[in-house]
């Protein structure tokens, strides 16, 4: 029986050759998904990579097998000004991968928030026309995706595209261009890399409304002769939303459709919520800073850091139960301290949606997710 036992773990061991435990035997977050070929990600900023933060670059590198840019490749960040094109710290993220053995995942190509300013605009300062648009949009893509050609694994094509209750979101490329908008920056992105894997990514996924349309989005699309490889299911989590039934019902929804799933912006924010705050991840929701809202100023107590355990835990063992349908979990950044969810949906909070601490220390939680894959 024994010997059967250490038979069958030798074949698992040989199995998963390529994801070795760290050198000191311990094995890592990137380890345990891995397993089950599930990348495990993380958002890094520019500061992390270019090794300006005491331990980042060593926690990033044992526990994660793929980053992505939290900031430096959207629009206003690449091409702030017509023509005027700023890679360097894009550059630098990439490389930074590279060297590490780590899949790039590129974020993001279309999106109505932090747009270059002068995308929208024409020479007179009136809004710009449905050609130009179209041109300005498919030169970005095929500018940004060229240039990483081969060297990223996949696009954050189109990133919010559509509302809570499945309308499309009234964004400029919507308005401008109408719903051909997606079509168009797919392809564009495809003609640019075909070998990359190409995201609709989105937040607050388990609504109904916006699953519903994602459903119609995805087979609609491909009778249009688009790829799309994998749904982003952002996973901006909340202490009590989403509801987990709804949130698994869109997994097997998506991968029903025949689509990868991917978590590509997982955290949890447990702090408490202001009211009137619905949710999601919009950038431009914003609440005033009271003192009651921000209550885990010196960490968290007992009762709030079970909630974080039970909760983190709670979508774990959903990812474990959905692991065929996921290719891909990414964490929207290393540390509690850098995250963004310190200063949104009230600026300037204490949060500690992450699994790392403010010293990039693992906390408990990550030995349990990664006993439990
Ligand atoms: O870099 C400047 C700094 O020079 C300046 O002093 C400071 C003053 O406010 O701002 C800094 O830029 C901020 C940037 O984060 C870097 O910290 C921007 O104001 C701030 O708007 C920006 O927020 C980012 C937000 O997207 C908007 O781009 C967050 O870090 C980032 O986590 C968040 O990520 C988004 C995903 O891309 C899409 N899904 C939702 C997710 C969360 O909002």
């Amino acid at each position: 029986m024994k010997a059967s036992l250490y038979l069958i773990s030798l074949i698992a061991l040989a199995g998963c050759s390529t994801q070795q435990p760290a050198k000191d035997g311990t094995l890592t977050l990137k380890d345990a998904l891995g397993k089950h070929e599930i990348l495990a990600g993380v958002a890094v900023n520019v500061d992390e990579v270019a090794g300006r933060v005491p331990k980042a670059q060593d926690v990033i590198t044992a526990n994660f097998s793929s980053i992505v840019a939290e900031n430096c490749m959207k629009q206003e960040k690449i091409v702030p000004e017509q023509d005027k094109y700023f890679f360097d710290d894009a550059d630098s993220l990439v490389a930074f991968g590279e060297r590490n053995g780590m899949k790039v995942i590129g974020h993001c190509l279309v999106w109505h928030s932090q747009a270059a300013p002068w995308f929208f605009t024409d020479a007179k300062g009136g809004e710009v026309s449905r050609d130009t648009l179209i041109s300005r949009m498919k030169n970005h893509i095929s500018t940004v995706v060229g240039r990483y050609k081969g060297r990223i694994y996949g696009w954050d094509v189109v990133n919010e595209a559509i509302e809570d209750d499945g309308s499309y979101r009234q964004t400029p490329y919507y308005k401008i261009i109408g719903p051909e908008y997606i079509e168009i920056a797919l392809k564009a992105a495809e003609e640019a890399d075909p070998d990359a894997e190409l995201y609709l990514n989105d937040f607050s996924m388990s609504k109904p409304g916006k699953r519903d349309k994602y459903v119609e989005l995805v087979k609609d699309l491909k009778l249009k002769g688009c790829r799309i490889d994998a749904i982003g299911m952002q996973s901006h989590n909340g202490g009590d939303y989403p509801d987990l039934s709804e949130y698994e019902k869109s997994m097997d929804t998506f991968a029903a459709c025949g689509v990868k799933v991917m978590m590509t912006e997982l955290d949890l924010n447990i702090l408490p919520k202001p009211e009137d705050f619905g949710g999601g991840a919009n950038v431009g929701d914003e609440f005033k800073y009271r003192d009651e809202l921000d209550p885990y100023k010196d960490g968290l107590d007992e009762q709030a850091q079970k909630l974080f355990d039970d909760r983190y835990l709670a979508f774990f063992k959903i990812y474990e139960k959905h692991k065929e349908q996921i290719s891909r979990i990414t964490l929207w950044g290393v540390s509690d301290k850098t995250s963004w969810l310190n200063d949104w949906p009230v600026e300037g909070r204490t949060s500690y949606p992450l699994l790392f601490d403010r010293d990039y220390n693992a906390k408990p939680v990550v030995q349990k997710i990664i006993e439990l894959f």
